[in-house]
């Protein structure tokens, strides 16, 4: 099944509590968080006590996205403002498998991203420790990004690899999706599409999400 993640990094800052709700009322089933800390990303977004503060405006899971060096250091910290999915660059982590424990440990999914140009074969020793697998079509630091179409076959390969050892794991997309190329990429396996721009610059977000679900069928 298709899940629809609004990345609020395109929401008006603010009112987040408001526009998290605005996205939860139109249809999202996700919310997605860009946590940026200006050093392993040129852009510096929110940290937990905003994700703290917005948590009561809504039901839905929190998905946050660390674009953070060493994001081991926030782990609790993000727990505790309620994150019900954190995501870790691969890029990012010294001791990965360790990071990935330190997240099971709280009870919540754990996921892990890799950038554009990061082979897949970085997650081959933790497949069967995660719960999401979150692959970049853009690089990561801004919104509103243009697609990069050589990804496409990544996913292809992603789903491949999930498929042969049996494996129960999500497949997300983050960067440049709308409604025109959100088939492409369902098509090669993704299951979990993040999209900030689309959205939350659409004139109607409702009608945009149901858009977004209905093309990523056909
Ligand atoms: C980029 C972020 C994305 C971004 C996607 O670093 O991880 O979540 O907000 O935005 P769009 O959909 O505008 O490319
Ligand atoms: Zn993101």
């Amino acid at each position: 099944m298709i899940k629809i993640a609004p990345s609020i990094l395109s929401a008006d800052f603010s009112r987040l509590g408001d526009e998290v709700a605005r996205a939860e009322k139109s249809g999202a089933d996700i919310i997605h968080i860009d946590v940026m800390d200006g050093y392993f990303v040129p852009n510096i977004t929110v940290g937990p006590p905003v994700v703290k503060a917005i948590r009561p405006y809504t039901k839905l899971p929190m998905d946050v996205h660390l674009m953070v060096k060493e994001p081991d250091r926030y782990i609790d910290k993000f727990y505790d403002a309620g994150a019900d999915i954190i995501s870790v660059h691969v890029e990012a982590c010294t001791h990965l498998h360790s990071t990935i424990q330190s997240i099971k440990q709280k009870g919540i999914k754990a996921g892990v991203v890799l950038n554009p140009a990061t082979p897949l074969s970085h997650i081959k020793w933790i497949l069967n420790d995660i719960d999401m697998v979150l692959l970049m079509t853009v690089n990561p630091g801004f919104g509103g990004q243009k697609y990069i179409d050589s990804v496409t076959e990544k996913f292809r390969e992603l789903k491949e690899m999930i498929t042969k050892r049996g494996l129960d794991i999500d497949i997300e997309v983050d960067g440049g999706i709308r409604p025109d190329n959100i088939y492409k990429v369902t098509e090669a396996g993704a299951n979990v599409i993040v999209a900030g721009s689309s959205i939350y610059n659409a004139p109607d977000m409702a009608q945009m999400i149901k858009t977004l679900r209905e093309n990523s069928y056909k």
